[in-house]
């Protein structure tokens, strides 16, 4: 058996050309002109943001619900728990190279309140501009970034009393310019909530409390808090915010070897590295919860999740769950995450315990109604052509047979 496997991942490596990173870094990306002149647009400071570091008026104008719950309203943001969906736009039916089910708007619809995902520049340029990718687009493609981030445009229209957060990866650590326009083309940018304490302080510079609560930024229409990993220039874009500079990560991504079977993995901090812990006590948090196996694949190795731990991973309690992920957090550093990151949101034991975890950590009531109600999951994939989805389709088999040693 394990020959068989050692021969489809032999079979995937020798049908690799360069390797992907090397091609990516040769591909010039032109920037469509009508694109360039929003460029100037982009660079003004944004003013309107009123919101007051220091107020603790618990009255808004017509805001009564905040992120489904009443109670919230009154809750600064670095009081709040939200569950993330891991690699949003990596939904692919059928490829367990995909981290989600849904496609965002469901994703948004069911409850996630935080959408994480990697920017990267297509080896050839169709004039859409960056897209998500997976590692690299060769792998797996999941469109334009002007794509996902209208469709989250719309649900924010739409959805007047609730606040998300946007983590943008920045894959080839390119200046944010060229990133920029693209993101102000989606008219996302007129809801970015703009941080007290900017340009970026340096990490743990902002004390917790001179967060807004929730019902204070929807009251002035700020729904959306935007931040990019690596580069962000704060004077240039002020509504797109440098991640360290106020919250840092646990390890990310962990393979199965590295999960213990009898206790819970520490909850401590990997980005940025050395931290020091009186900083990271007084910081802003995201828990990364997920198991993978890491397959190599055309020079790169990628991280597909480990469906198969899913429902212990996903579940309230239990040794290495969610639930027992996060209380390891509170014991150690005396508050929850502001952001548990999981893969397959709507899995879990039962489906729905990422958000009952969610709702314990703040203190509500968990409805009990998940996931996927009003859209079917996605049947066909994002895949931008067969060349890649036969790369996805070798994935998904070497998996598969892996699991099935
Ligand atoms: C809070 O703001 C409301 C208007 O939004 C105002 O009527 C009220 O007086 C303010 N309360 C305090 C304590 O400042
Ligand atoms: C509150 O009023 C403002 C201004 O009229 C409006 O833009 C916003 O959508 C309203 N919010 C809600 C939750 O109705
Ligand atoms: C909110 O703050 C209270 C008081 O410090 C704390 O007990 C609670 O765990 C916090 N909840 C979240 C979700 O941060
Ligand atoms: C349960 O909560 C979700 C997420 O907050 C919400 O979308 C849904 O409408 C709620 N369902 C019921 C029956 O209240
Ligand atoms: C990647 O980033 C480098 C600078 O770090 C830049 O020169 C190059 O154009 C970028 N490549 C792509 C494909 O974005
Ligand atoms: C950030 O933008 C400002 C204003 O455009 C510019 O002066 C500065 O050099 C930029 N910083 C970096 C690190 O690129
Ligand atoms: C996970 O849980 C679901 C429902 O809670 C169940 O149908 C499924 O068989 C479980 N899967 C595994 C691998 O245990």
């Amino acid at each position: 058996m394990r020959s068989i496997v050692s021969l489809l991942l032999f079979t995937a490596l020798t049908s690799a050309r360069a390797p992907l990173s090397h091609r990516l870094h040769e591909a010039p990306v032109e920037i469509p002109n009508d694109v360039s002149a929003a460029k100037d647009e982009a660079a003004a400071p944004l003013n309107s943001n009123t919101i007051k570091a220091e107020s603790t008026n618990s009255t808004w104008n017509n805001v009564t619900v905040c992120n489904g719950h009443a109670e919230l309203c009154s809750r600064k943001y670095s009081n709040v728990t939200m569950v993330g969906a891991h690699n949003s736009p990596f939904v692919v039916h059928n490829n367990l190279a995909s981290n989600q089910h849904f496609k965002v708007t469901q994703q948004l619809d069911d409850g996630i309140r935080f959408i994480q995902a990697q920017i990267q520049f297509p080896v050839k340029d169709d004039g859409t501009g960056p897209h998500f990718c997976h590692t690299s687009c060769a792998l797996l493609d999941a469109g334009p970034i002007t794509q996902w981030l209208s469709e989250v445009r719309q649900w924010v229209d739409s959805h007047p009393q609730d606040f998300i957060t946007i983590l943008l990866g920045n894959g080839n650590y390119s200046d944010p310019s060229m990133y920029a326009p693209y993101i102000e083309s989606t008219g996302i940018v007129q809801y970015a909530f703009v941080p007290p304490a900017h340009p970026a302080p340096t990490t743990g510079s902002m004390p917790l409390d001179d967060w807004p609560t929730l019902g204070e930024m929807l009251s002035d229409n700020k729904r959306v808090l935007m931040m990019l990993d690596y580069k962000a220039n704060q004077t240039k874009y002020p509504w797109l915010i440098d991640e360290f500079a106020y919250l840092w990560e646990t390890p990310f991504d962990p393979t199965v070897d590295e999960v213990p079977v009898t206790e819970t993995l520490p909850c401590n901090v990997q980005r940025p590295p050395g931290l020091a812990s009186s900083t990271a006590q007084k910081t802003l948090f995201l828990m990364n919860h997920n198991v993978n196996l890491a397959v190599s694949l055309l020079g790169e190795t990628i991280m597909v999740p480990a469906v198969a731990l899913l429902n212990q991973t996903n579940a309230a309690t239990g040794i290495n769950s969610l639930g027992a992920a996060a209380d390891v957090c509170i014991e150690t550093w005396g508050r929850p995450p502001l952001v548990l990151n999981v893969d397959y949101y709507d899995r879990g034991s039962p489906p729905g315990s990422v958000f009952e975890v969610a709702a314990r950590l703040n203190g509500v009531t968990y409805n009990n109604t998940c996931c996927g109600k009003t859209l079917a999951p996605v049947e066909s994939g994002a895949m931008r052509n067969r060349a890649s989805l036969f790369k996805a389709t070798m994935i998904a088999l070497i998996v598969k047979a892996m699991w099935l040693l």
